[in-house]
């Protein structure tokens, strides 16, 4: 049963240097309307599939640089489509800079019930050092705007681990963040992608990333700092109140069905994975030729599944079932090494053991 449903929008009204994500600074209208088209023929595609949709997630790029319209009429065809529940979550990531009052409450009118806003920091110097193209203000106003078009469920991302960022910095910006009337925090440590402007810059010396004991130090700050204002850590990266996790994003950690759409979409469906091309020319034109666009098909058999197991639920503040771990002295090796603590059948990593978490699943694989 498919409850999930991730569309990408690979537009974006700029590149910033340290994003590997697919999307492009394209404009015309012509092309985006044309690749909502190819959306929708694209799920006509999976008709024969098994859906009970809980959540419809719009990822970039950034959606928020298509007219609302574009959205919304999406979001209607897929209701008129698809089965989905009544109580369905629908996400927009939007860039702080586009959406206003108007255009939040169209979507509001169709369903959106959760913003999700690339914030990334407060602090002007971490902005410029960020490449991005908002101010701090843009960010009060999107959230003001969206309460008042009636959507309160709001994420602000957090970026960490940022040049010359100081504890001191990033209390500051913890401080603004828990001050605003917002349900949940996405903090990502600041990563430089090999084939990136950022990844560039770092692997010649010219910008310089955080030493690990001090990323430790940072996430334990976000950490102690977002759970004494009452969000609550649920997975590595996610910081929520009471009741508002992201519904969608626990599907990818949980092994549940979904399907992506658009150009460099994830699926995971009748343990297959696979992946659609990143190419949006090649998208687009396979699409109208009546050709499904994935490029990459894995299919899970039972190790894969245990493996996956692991990784994904080491990330959750729920942890790993104990059955699924064979050696039980590696368990207790991580435990004294500080790493992680066992609680109702359940292995928890810890900050410390969340920092090295690829090495830690390898170690229980
Ligand atoms: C698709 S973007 C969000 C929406 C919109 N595109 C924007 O940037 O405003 C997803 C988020 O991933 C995070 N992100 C992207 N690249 C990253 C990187 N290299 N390191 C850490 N976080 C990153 C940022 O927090 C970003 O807001
Ligand atoms: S971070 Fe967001 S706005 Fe910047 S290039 Fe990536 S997707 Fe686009």
């Amino acid at each position: 049963m498919i409850k999930g449903l991730y569309v990408h929008i690979p537009f974006c009204n700029i590149k910033c240097p340290y994003c590997d994500f697919t999307s492009f600074v394209w404009q015309e209208n012509s092309l985006k309307e044309r690749y909502i088209e190819n959306l929708k023929k694209e799920l006509k595609f999976y008709s024969d599939l098994d859906f009970n949709l809980e959540t419809i997630y719009f990822g970039g790029g950034t959606p928020s640089v298509l007219e609302p319209k574009l959205l919304t009429n999406f979001i209607e065809y897929i209701k008129r489509n698809i089965k989905t529940s009544s109580t369905l979550e629908i996400t927009v990531e939007v860039n702080p800079k586009t959406y206003r009052y108007e255009d939040f409450k169209l979507l509001k009118e169709s369903g959106v019930n959760r913003i999700s806003l690339g914030n990334q920091s407060f602090l002007e110097k971490n902005l410029i050092s960020l490449g991005r193209d908002h101010k701090p203000q843009d960010t009060i106003k999107s959230v003001e705007d969206c309460l008042k078009a009636g959507i309160e469920n709001i994420n602000l991302d957090l970026i960490y681990g940022i040049q010359g960022q100081t504890l001191e910095d990033l209390e500051k910006d913890l401080e603004i963040y828990t001050s605003l009337p917002i349900t949940h925090v996405s903090a990502y440590l600041l990563t430089a992608y090999e084939d990136t402007p950022l990844g560039v810059l770092v692997k010649n010396g010219s910008y310089n990333l955080p030493d690990e004991d001090t990323t430790l130090k940072m996430f334990e700050l976000i950490d102690e700092y977002l759970e004494s204002k009452g969000f609550y850590r649920y997975e590595l990266s996610n910081w929520s109140k009471k009741n508002y996790e992201c519904k969608h994003n626990i599907f990818y950690w949980t092994d549940v069905e979904f399907l992506g759409l658009g150009v460099s979409a994830w699926s995971y469906v009748e343990n297959l994975r696979f992946g659609n091309t990143k190419n949006i020319n090649e998208y687009m034109e396979l699409v109208e030729k009546g050709i499904k666009p994935v490029k990459f098909t894995e299919k899970l058999d039972e190790n894969k599944k245990r493996e996956e197991k692991i990784f994904l639920s080491l990330r959750l503040r729920s942890g790993l079932d104990l059955e699924f771990v064979k050696e039980r002295d590696i368990l207790e090796e991580l435990v004294k090494e500080g790493y992680g603590f066992i609680e109702n059948g359940k292995f928890v990593l810890l900050p410390k053991g969340l920092m090295v978490i690829n090495e830690i699943a390898v170690r229980l694989f």
